[in-house]
């Protein structure tokens, strides 16, 4: 890819930042920090079944864990998808040569992806419970999308699990009482990820901008199958059903469509923003939104 002298500029002291004030989740994240009765996991409008009646009837220890195995699993959606970005970034520069700028540049946010997915699955732990795995389609396509697909499709992809992470990301930075690890992970973060943003916009005006109408669609259905995914891995049967939910296949059947609307309202904006700015509704892709999100 073409960069301008400007960008050339830009991208190698982002090097030199990566190299020389790299932040280490190792000393910037507080994981000494007990838990205390007080403090959050996920705030309120982000778990699932906040809103419906029956959220009402369960008592603060039920509460807590379902906020405590929701945040798991968004934990969980970030490790794949950065798992996958990384697959997607070594393919990109696997023939370049090692003085090439946006090599040395991916390798350093390699490194910074490994650290994150690190730093996540130690939060993981610390939260205490397993998440629960993605389902066997889900696996299946995430290794299809990276390995099989086109480098762009991977790309969009991870692109728009990354945006729905940011938005998470933002929303657990600025509740007030959560957990400190959780507000230092996603600080940690939210700084880390601004870096290889010039990278994945010089990217995406690279694939789009040539882009027909026809690949416009895919890359939408793209961006609304990963948005589906998210949902998928995050309101589950099983942690209805772990909390001591009775009948929590019915609970589930209210808490998807509420929480998908929810979704659309609290996280979407920024996807959609991304959808329209290559023009990727239109008159075949607009119904399939409308369908999956009820949008
Ligand atoms: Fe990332
Ligand atoms: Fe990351």
């Amino acid at each position: 890819m073409i960069y301008s002298a400007e960008d050339t500029a830009q991208i190698e002291r982002l090097i030199r930042i990566s190299k020389e004030k790299p932040l280490l989740p190792e000393t910037f994240i507080p994981w000494e920090e007990p838990e205390q009765e007080h403090h959050v996991f996920l705030p309120e409008q982000l778990v699932s079944l906040v809103g419906l009646p029956i959220y009402e009837t369960l008592s603060v220890a039920q509460k807590r864990e379902l906020a405590r195995r929701e945040v798991t699993q968004a934990l969980y959606a970030y490790c794949w998808s950065e798992g996958l970005f990384s697959v997607f970034m070594t393919r990109y520069i696997q023939d370049k040569m090692p003085d090439d700028l946006e090599r040395r540049f991916l390798l350093c946010e390699i490194i910074e992806e490994s650290r994150h997915q690190e730093m996540f699955a130690a939060t993981i732990k610390k939260l205490g419970r397993s998440p629960l795995p993605v389902t066997g389609f889900q696996q299946w396509f995430g290794g299809f999308a990276v390995r099989i697909c086109p480098a762009d499709f991977a790309f969009i992809s991870c692109l728009t699990v990354e945006m729905l992470a940011d938005r998470y990301g933002e929303h657990l930075r600025q509740e007030t009482g959560i957990f400190p690890v959780l507000q230092k992970i996603s600080q940690l973060h939210n700084i880390e990820e601004a870096r290889h943003i010039i990278f994945t916009k010089a990217l995406l005006k690279h694939y789009t901008d040539g882009a027909g109408f026809l690949r416009r669609s895919w890359y939408s259905i793209v961006v609304l199958f990963n948005i589906r995914f998210f949902l998928g891995t995050y309101v589950r049967t099983e942690i209805y059903r772990d909390i001591g939910l009775k009948n929590p296949e019915k609970v589930f059947r209210q808490a998807f469509p509420h929480y998908r609307s929810r979704f659309a309202q609290e996280c979407l904006g920024t996807v959609r923003e991304f959808v329209d700015s290559f023009q990727g509704y239109n008159f075949l892709t607009r119904p399939l939104w409308k369908w999956v999100l009820k949008m």
